[in-house]
């Protein structure tokens, strides 16, 4: 090897596409020492330029395929089945994407010896006593926090080198569904009405964020559990309100209501929001507050 030969750090993004998917392949993009590809469940990626295959992670066969063809050093697992309502409604679907596709990540991994980082949520916690240290006992209180729970629990006893993050309520843009922020910039903009739950408290999560502590936990060969939560813990109206201020919409248009009202198939946690002292301790991780956010975001969305 010539000196100036750059070992690269081969890193498979599962879940490319998604919100926090997309904004891992930009990230890793901009680095000359990473090798990337990016998989998910769709036929196309929505980005270009970084190689990109279907990977259907509930099929033992489409994992084995892609890991043992690219043999990665680590594979950050972004991908979930992430509508907590409909989990409640098709238990198979969500089981077999949030759970069984995290043992085959992680059988292929161990295979490898790659490293596997998972992404968990709070929602294995039943908000009545929040915010979450890592050490908080889990109590989920609808389908999709079990299922995440139980991803957790594959990778513990997987005999697997694995980091799992725990966040919670991620914001920021990506070509994909509108997350919360564009969702309150779309409707107030067209001046609908939006109702926002006003009891239900935690820190959401800027995904930049988060990027960069999945980046730290690599760099930095970090191992176990961490909470990746955002600066600012408050309730979901109280973000609207932000929002709407930062943007100059009109707060009028947001109208406080409670998660009863909703009627939703699942249970949301209320007291939640997650404590990342581990994270700041450990990893150096340093969350932007909402307004630094909202500005970063106001610039990607160039408005
Ligand atoms: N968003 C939040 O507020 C939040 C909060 C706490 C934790 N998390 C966790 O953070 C992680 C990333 O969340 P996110 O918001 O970025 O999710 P997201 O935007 O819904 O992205 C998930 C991606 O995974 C893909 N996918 C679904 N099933 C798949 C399969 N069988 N094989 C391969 N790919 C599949 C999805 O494709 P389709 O869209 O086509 O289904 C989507 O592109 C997830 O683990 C989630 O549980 C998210």
């Amino acid at each position: 090897m010539y000196s100036h030969d750059i070992i690269k750090n081969r890193i498979l993004v599962v879940g490319a596409n998604g919100l926090l998917g997309q904004r891992l392949i930009a990230f890793y993009t901009a680095k000359e020492n990473v090798e990337l590809l990016g998989c998910s469940i769709e036929d196309q990626p929505t980005f270009s330029n970084v190689p990109y295959v279907r990977c259907d992670m509930a099929v033992r066969e489409d994992v084995k395929k892609v890991v043992f063809s690219f043999y990665p050093d680590v594979i950050i697992n972004a991908a979930a089945f992430t509508n907590v309502d409909l989990s409640e409604t098709e238990r198979e679907t969500a089981w077999k994407i949030n759970v069984k596709g995290v043992e085959y990540l992680a059988e292929a991994c161990r295979t490898i010896d790659a490293k596997i980082i998972h992404i968990s949520t709070d929602y294995i916690f039943n908000g009545l006593n929040g915010p979450y240290d890592e050490n908080a006992k889990a109590d989920p209180l609808g389908y999709y926090g079990r299922t995440k729970l139980a991803s957790e629990n594959a990778l513990k006893i997987g005999a697997v080198i694995y980091s799992v993050i725990r966040t919670n309520v991620l914001y920021g843009i990506a070509n994909s569904r509108p997350d919360f922020v564009r969702w309150v910039i779309n409707s107030l903009s067209e001046n609908k009405q939006i109702r926002v739950v006003h009891d239900q408290i935690n820190n959401p999560t800027f995904v930049e964020d988060l990027v960069c502590a999945i980046n730290k936990i690599i760099e930095l060969n970090k191992y176990g559990l961490y909470n990746i939560g955002g600066k600012n813990f408050l309730n979901r109206y109280e973000f609207a309100l932000l929002i709407a201020g930062y943007f100059n919409l009109d707060k009028n248009l947001i109208k406080p209501i409670i998660t009863e009202e909703l009627k939703q198939p699942a249970k949301r946690p209320l007291k939640s929001g997650l404590i990342t002292i581990k994270a700041e301790t450990e990893l150096g991780y340093k969350p932007h507050s909402i307004t630094e956010a909202l500005s970063i975001i106001k610039m990607q969305l160039a408005l």
